[in-house]
């Protein structure tokens, strides 16, 4: 443990010391409080509650709690009430039956910082604003218009990887499949927002980017002292407001510099207003909208919204495939079939997979599913919070419950899936079951009104650089693919402990 660590958690048990009686009479009076109608959990301590069970992969925890006390559970972590549900049929319930109840977000106290909460779609809560935010997302940035517009630069940049991938190759050089994929992934979305690469390959910058977007994502996945004891907001004493706020405050300098560049850029070369008509990317259309009418979308709305799409988008992409790459290393005869599958469809053309191919390839698409239900980016999506009293399932779920779905769980339950811990694409060849949201048994991109607005773009990026990968290149990792570690680290988004590095092999 760091010294600065040691300094936060010794100011911790002071502080905790000097509030204890005020701590203590909160949760005893939070926690009497129409305690019969709430689902059923486990017994916690006094003061802490349930914390001490979660653990350090509480995805795996509390589905193992979830065998014992069902589907959906409460639990308190420290004063706040949590409730987990664990099966397809509740999550129903609760994002389709009763989806406006609980289509707020539970924000962690750290992304307070630079007033997240208020500016930014993932964190916002759901009223005007954040409707205005989804319409223009739709409309602007994830449309099958705009999409289908900028096919061609992310097969561009998908030749990027590849090209870099080939060096690898020449050099006999193991790759960090993750950190290639982020960098094409960050470089997809910087073009298709401002038609520039935010990121060369390997270099220093694209560390301390990928950095920043994790650091924000910890802060997002584990609660810190103060979410846990609410009573602790009005201190701010533990350094954690500051730490993310550096982190946040780096990345939008980053935007902050790329618009005021195109608004240069514009003043110069447009009309004297400034309008381009040239719409060439996503921040000209957004800066025309801002010119239009500054009180509808704010300079400051466009700049949160870019570091929103970079943190959700980036990383989810990344370990999705790198997850994908793990499981074929570890199942050579997985990675045959869907390379076979590529490279008949591809016999005949010379050149590498396209947009238009991926509806062709059902078995890569298979492979995607599969892995975002062993390997779900979000395990307990991204926590949303009751509006009001909810009486679900003939329990009560009460205003400000966290409400935590374990989809990770749902993946692996054998009650709904066949050899639920193994990786067997094949399950999703004959059946219609997919991950938009419809049905609750895969629902990696979330559910209802709040669902992920980036699942059209995943849904083309993933297959596209996935099956690029396995098309072109073999791939060996150093020892045998059964020693590759599978471990998991969790944060906001499920990464790999070790991440995966091969050794590409051209085909
Ligand atoms: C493998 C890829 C991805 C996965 C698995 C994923 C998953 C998720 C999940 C589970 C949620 C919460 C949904 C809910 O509460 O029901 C979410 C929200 C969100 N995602 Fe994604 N995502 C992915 C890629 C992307 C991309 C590429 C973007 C944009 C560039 C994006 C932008 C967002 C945003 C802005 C939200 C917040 C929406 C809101 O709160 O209204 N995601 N995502």
């Amino acid at each position: 443990m760091n010294t600065h660590k040691r300094m936060e958690y010794h100011t911790f048990f002071l502080l905790l010391c000097c509030l204890f009686p005020f701590i203590y009479a909160f949760t005893i009076c939070n926690s009497s409080r129409r305690n019969s109608r709430l689902p059923p959990g486990p017994k916690g301590f006094p003061i802490i509650g349930n914390l001490l069970e979660l653990g350090a992969n509480p995805h795996h925890s509390l589905a193992i709690l979830s065998k014992c006390y069902g589907p959906i559970m409460s639990l308190k972590l420290g004063s706040r009430t949590t409730i987990v549900i664990s099966s397809p049929a509740i999550t129903k319930e609760f994002f389709h039956t009763h989806d406006t109840s609980f289509l707020n977000r539970s924000v962690p106290i750290a992304l307070r910082a630079g007033d997240f909460d208020k500016y930014s779609m993932m964190w916002m809560p759901a009223g005007d604003q954040w409707r205005k935010m989804r319409r223009i997302t739709k409309e602007y940035l994830f449309s099958v218009l705009q999409l289908d517009a900028r096919e061609f630069l992310q097969w561009k940049k998908v030749q990027e990887l590849l090209n870099h991938v080939d060096e690898c190759c020449k050099d006999e050089k193991a790759l960090s499949i993750g950190g290639a994929v982020f960098t094409t992934a960050l470089n997809i979305l910087s073009n298709f927002m401002f038609s520039i690469d935010l990121a060369p390959y390997g270099l220093e910058s694209v560390q301390e980017f990928k950095d920043a977007v994790c650091a924000l994502l910890e802060a997002g996945g584990k609660p810190s002292l103060p979410d846990l004891f609410p009573i602790l907001n009005s201190f701010n004493l533990l350094g954690f407001l500051q730490k993310e706020n550096v982190n946040a405050t780096k990345l939008l300098g980053i935007f902050d510099k790329i618009i005021n560049e195109r608004l240069q850029t514009r003043s110069t070369l447009y009309s004297y207003d400034g309008v381009s008509t040239k719409n060439s990317d996503v921040l000209d259309l957004l800066l025309n909208l801002n010119l239009k009418d500054e009180s509808i979308f704010t300079q400051n709305d466009m700049r949160i919204l870019f570091l929103t799409l970079f943190i959700a988008g980036n990383d989810t992409t990344s370990s999705t495939v790198e997850w994908a790459m793990s499981e074929l290393i570890l199942n050579p005869q997985t990675m045959k079939t869907a390379r076979s599958e590529i490279i008949k469809l591809m016999q005949n053309k010379n050149e590498s997979i396209q947009e238009y191919d991926i509806s062709q390839l059902p078995y890569l698409q298979a492979v995607i599913k599969e892995t975002l239900r062993l390997h779900p980016p979000a395990p307990f999506l991204i926590p949303r919070e009751a509006i009001h009293d909810v009486d679900v399932h003939g329990f009560m779920v009460p205003k400000n419950a966290q409400i935590l779905c374990n989809v990770w769980a749902m993946g692996r339950d054998p009650n709904v899936w066949l050899d639920p811990d193994m990786f067997i694409p094949e399950r999703f060849l004959d059946t219609k079951i997919d991950y938009r949201g419809q049905d609750f048994e895969l629902i990696p991109f979330g559910a209802g009104r709040r669902i992920c607005p980036g699942l059209n773009l995943a849904n083309r990026t993933l297959p596209i650089i996935l099956g690029s990968l396995i098309h072109k290149f073999d791939w060996k990792v150093v020892g045998q693919p059964k020693d590759i570690d599978m471990e998991e680290t969790f944060a906001i988004t499920l990464q790999k402990a070790v991440p995966l590095m091969a050794i590409p092999i051209k085909i």
